[in-house]
């Protein structure tokens, strides 16, 4: 992995850091090209605007990650149920998903919490019209992640799941789950090479393999990346695999690639952009710079101008 990434990664788990990021005035700036906004209303805002001027679908991503806290997983809840709420009562659920990660909904507590947590979610989804996509964390909750979702299948057949092309187990996992929805991504955690591949070069190589077998299966693959030679690949191979345009979509970042996203909708894609909001943007930002050094150097040059 890059050092550059590998540091800034590492940077996320140093809480005196977190307070400095935290504070910094600029850091809302900074944070505003990749988060929506703080609340539900920010959150339904960018909603409306990506799908009602722009053509665009949404997955709506609340953040916070990794509590240890019932109260937090419940909150967490509840603002999902929330959302979905406003998403039925303003008539965007048919363009407007949720994704959720289970360490935000109680998973360090125990996975039959965290199941039960995303159960209420899932249930208020189908209340509302809309779908569910479970986000994948760091590997080491990757077995659990995928129980929990194989056990909301049984009621929510519809619920998402998320591989990350650049752990070595995915090829697997994608042959297991590829009658179902599936989104592929690259995979944004510091992962060891025990577990994954670390060259960029052997991602990108699994992503297209793994693409391949998506696009084979009978399922609904959700091809997350902005890699424009990937986008490329997966278009060329979708054709070949005689898929059309409603068999499968590209997702994006919100604030990452929009023209290429709003390109690709005039195309006839289905694209759909990941929207996260919420108080708990630090682990979402460094995530975003990690991937790019143009986003620290970015984040750097907007601290100095000041
Ligand atoms: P790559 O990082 O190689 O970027 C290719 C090009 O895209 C760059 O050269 C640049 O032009 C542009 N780009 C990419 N990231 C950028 C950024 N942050 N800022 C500006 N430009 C950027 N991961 C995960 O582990 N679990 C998950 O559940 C999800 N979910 C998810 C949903 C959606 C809709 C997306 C798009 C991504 C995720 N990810 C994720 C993140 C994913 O794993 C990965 O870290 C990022 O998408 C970056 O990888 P790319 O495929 O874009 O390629």
């Amino acid at each position: 992995m890059n050092p550059l990434r590998t540091l800034v990664l590492a940077a996320a788990g140093n809480d005196a850091v977190r307070r400095v990021v935290a504070s910094a005035p600029v850091s809302r700036d900074v944070v505003r090209r990749f988060v929506a906004g703080e609340t539900t209303a920010d959150a339904i805002d960018a909603t409306s605007r990506l799908v009602g001027q722009d053509g665009l679908r949404v997955t709506l991503d609340h953040l916070g990650e990794g509590t240890a806290d019932r109260g937090t997983a419940e909150r967490t809840v509840r603002a999902y149920l929330e959302l979905l709420d406003q998403l039925h009562d303003l008539g965007l659920a048919a363009d407007a998903e949720v994704s959720v990660k289970l360490s935000a909904v109680g998973l360090a507590l125990g996975e039959t919490l965290a199941l039960d947590n995303a159960s209420r979610i899932c249930a208020a989804a189908e209340q509302a019209g809309t779908t569910v996509t479970v986000d994948m964390e760091d590997h080491t909750t990757t077995d659990a992640t995928l129980r929990v979702l194989a056990e909301l299948r049984r009621h929510w057949p519809w619920a998402g799941a998320v591989l990350q092309a650049c752990l070595r187990r995915t090829l697997d996992d994608c042959r297991e789950l590829a009658g179902t929805r599936v989104r592929l991504c690259k995979g944004a955690y510091a992962e060891p090479a025990s577990v994954a591949y670390v060259d960029p070069h052997q991602v990108d190589l699994n992503y297209v393999r793994c693409a391949n077998v998506l696009l084979a299966g009978s399922g609904y693959p959700m091809f997350a990346t902005h890699d424009p030679r990937l986008v490329e690949i997966v278009g060329e191979r979708a054709r070949w695999h005689g898929k059309s345009v409603e068999d499968f979509e590209f997702q994006m970042l919100y604030g990452v690639r929009p023209g290429e996203q709003l390109h690709l909708a005039a195309e006839g894609h289905v694209v759909r952009v990941y929207v996260p909001f919420g108080e708990q943007w630090y682990g979402y930002l460094v995530r975003r710079l990690a991937e790019r050094p143009a986003n620290v150097a970015f984040f750097l040059r907007s601290l100095v101008s000041r």
